[in-house]
């Protein structure tokens, strides 16, 4: 009796810069808005990551997976989820391509978020400003962040949630970034919390015939 249990749930997130999202998952965790959860393993291909730290102040393994090959880092992200127990896997700005092998590793996937719509403001190099900038060069009056299951491509795999954000007149990059990033602190913890409580596999839903080939 009194023993507290264990989180079911570990999550490995991977980051690449500011870590802010990583933040926002772990306040979520803490406040019980992804329930059962917990962080097991951080993983960043940059040693100078904002994320490590706060790692380190709530004593989540921090791996550090720098100066090698994408190969060898995805053979190394797949060793330690396993050695975690990771169900799940959360990209917060990672820069770097999982590999099939890291996805396959995940019982429930890894989620990415990513800050405009996809697929049409996805892919290699939108990253960062670029996108917020390739969204205000495009002329769309609506942007905001777009949370999808990685595959083996940038921003291609299958999307889960999305959140518009207006774009404004006089809008810059940073404007619009600094304005779409509260609400990917909103966003994907109630996607992560979704995806743990659907589990591997939806329940099956009867498909009317007619639509069947
Ligand atoms: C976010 O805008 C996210 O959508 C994108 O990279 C950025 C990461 O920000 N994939 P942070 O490191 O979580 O602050």
């Amino acid at each position: 009796m009194g023993a507290e249990r264990e989180p079911r749930h570990v999550l490995g997130v991977l980051v690449s810069g500011g870590g802010s999202n990583f933040r926002a998952i772990d306040e979520a965790i803490r406040e019980d808005r992804i329930p059962n959860a917990r962080i097991g393993a951080l993983i960043t291909d940059n040693p100078t990551a904002g994320a490590i730290k706060l790692a380190a102040e709530r004593d989540i393994p921090a791996f550090i997976l720098s100066n090698m090959s994408n190969q060898d880092r995805n053979a190394a992200i797949v060793d330690i989820f396993r050695d975690k127990g990771v169900v799940m896997g959360i990209g917060a700005g990672y820069l770097k391509l999982v590999g099939g092998e890291v996805i396959n590793s995940c019982p429930l996937g890894v989620l990415n978020i990513h800050p405009a719509p996809l697929p049409r403001f996805g892919g290699k190099g939108m990253h960062g400003l670029n996108v917020h900038k390739a969204v205000i060069d495009s002329g769309v009056r609506w942007s905001g962040p777009t949370v999808h299951l990685m595959d083996e491509a940038f921003d291609r795999g299958q999307i889960l949630a999305h959140r518009p954000v207006p774009v404004q007149r006089g809008d810059t990059p940073k404007k619009l970034a600094a304005r779409i990033l509260p609400v990917e602190h909103a966003l994907y913890p109630q996607v992560i919390a979704q995806q743990l409580a659907i589990g591997p596999h939806p329940e099956l839903v009867e498909l009317p015939s007619s639509i069947l080939p």
